[in-house]
């Protein structure tokens, strides 16, 4: 695998919660970057998903970073616990925050990578006062609160402008692409500068299986094209 690849990252949102902790392990053991959990509270988005106690409980079976996505109203009340239940990055909304700034001051001082997710109505440029702090910045190619969507194609513009603004000030920061994934529109993702895929249906709900899930991105991938020449 070539070096700078796309990072994959399995969205647990997908998975067979009966049996999370084997599910995580087998994506893992498939070679998934970092396993993402979605956290939302029926007032940011229109669903209502998992809290610390399952961040936890993942950070028991996986040896891979938990890259944590808060789809929540007023974040800062709940980043301690996020990021002592094991997060490795926490994301926040930039539309569920009135002070980002301290938001993101607080993730670094929790210890974890701070990141900003943009709704798809919200543009790259919402960032340029607030992107040297980000090290991580999540574009929704769906709106959030469900699996399953179909990916926006129209979100590849502010991906490719997100690059651009974090060239321009020497920052290699992370463009997640969040919604949506499958085996073309990771090259989509790809080709427009994201960094790392986060993906559950794809993955989790393969028919053929996790494992299977997690090979068909890689094999779509600039670098598997790249491998393919040897
Ligand atoms: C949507 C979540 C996504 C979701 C992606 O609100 O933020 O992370 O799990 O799921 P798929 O890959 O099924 O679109
Ligand atoms: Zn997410």
């Amino acid at each position: 695998m070539a070096m700078n690849s796309i990072k994959i990252a399995p969205s647990i949102l997908a998975a067979d919660f009966g049996r999370l902790a084997e599910q995580v392990q087998l994506a893992q053991e498939a070679g998934a970057d970092l396993i993402h959990i979605d956290i939302m509270d029926g007032q940011f988005v229109p669903n209502i998903t998992m809290g610390p106690l399952v961040v936890e409980a993942v950070a028991k079976v996986a040896a891979i970073p938990l890259d944590v996505h808060l789809m929540i109203v007023e974040p800062d009340r709940f980043l301690k616990s996020f990021a002592n239940s094991g997060a490795a990055s926490i994301t926040v909304h930039i539309e569920a925050c009135a002070h980002l700034h301290r938001v993101l001051g607080q993730i670094d001082a929790f210890g974890c990578r701070p990141g900003v997710a943009l709704n798809p109505h919200t543009p790259a440029s919402a960032l340029s006062e607030i992107l040297d702090m980000a090290h991580i910045v999540n574009v929704m190619t769906v709106n959030p609160g469900y699996g399953g969507q179909r990916f926006l194609a129209g979100m590849t513009g502010k991906i490719r402008a997100l690059r651009r603004m974090a060239g321009d000030m020497g920052r290699d920061i992370e463009i997640e692409v969040d919604g949506g994934i499958n085996a073309d529109t990771i090259k989509t993702a790809e080709a427009a500068g994201a960094s790392i895929a986060i993906a559950g249906t794809c993955v989790f709900q393969h028919k053929m299986g996790i494992a299977a899930g997690i090979q068909e991105l890689r094999r779509a991938t600039a670098a598997k094209d790249a491998d393919g020449d040897f």
